[in-house]
């Protein structure tokens, strides 16, 4: 069975997906694990809709590239660089060729709510990854015009959108920051992987 490490190490986000089918139990143990996420107060602010319906999938679809068409319209600077870069653009197929979604929300005025919710997103993640299955955290330019066309209660906020489904390619690894680049031990000086991975820390 794979570490936690292996599955962070292995999983890359997935915007192509097979024309397989998947099973239903593997997406409900991803959200299984995220029901034991921690929260504010304990407040377990996380709802989910499953979606597998093509006429809702659809639905989802045309709200959500319809928000897109107007952030495209007015996005510069480096986000608008780093999007061409990727070969972004409005078009979102994923949200049909997926054969399920996943729409995480919120809900408003829970403790800690977002902070929450997006741990319990990284739960999904890495239980979906162990299953064999990819996705890709879509946040939605207009995330209340998705909401309204999957018919969400006004005290859910969406947060993010999970098409899930088996990956059509290898998918591309993306390059990360080495620990030293982001981690330092005590002070802002030294590295945290100075003293190597076998130190003792806290007493005896
Ligand atoms: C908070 C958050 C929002 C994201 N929003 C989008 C998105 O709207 N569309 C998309 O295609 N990818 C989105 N991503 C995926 C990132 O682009 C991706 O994780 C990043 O480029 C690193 O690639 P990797 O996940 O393959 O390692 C998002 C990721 C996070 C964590």
């Amino acid at each position: 069975m794979p570490s936690v490490l292996e599955l962070a190490a292995r999983r890359r986000t997935v915007r192509e997906f097979s024309g397989e089918g998947v099973s239903l139990g593997d997406v409900l143990k991803a959200l299984d694990a995220a029901r034991h996420a921690p929260s504010g107060a304990n407040s377990q602010p996380w709802r989910f809709l499953i979606v597998t319906d093509p006429e809702v999938k659809a639905r989802i679809r045309r709200a959500a590239e319809e928000g897109e068409r107007r952030f495209y319209s007015r996005v510069s600077g480096g986000l608008r660089e780093w999007l061409l870069s990727m070969g972004f653009g409005p078009e979102k197929p994923f949200l049909e060729e997926a054969p399920v979604l996943v729409l995480v929300f919120s809900k408003s005025g829970a403790p800690y709510s977002i902070q929450s919710t997006w741990l319990a997103v990284g739960y999904i993640l890495l239980a979906l990854e162990e299953a064999g299955l990819g996705t890709v955290t879509y946040t939605p330019s207009d995330p209340a015009a998705v909401a309204a066309a999957a018919g969400a209660p006004d005290d859910l906020i969406l947060q993010v959108v999970l098409p899930v489904g088996r990956p059509a390619g290898e998918g591309r690894q993306r390059p990360r920051l080495g620990l030293d680049e982001v981690c330092r031990l005590n002070d802002w000086e030294t590295p945290c992987a100075a003293r190597g991975s076998g130190w003792p820390v806290g007493r005896g």
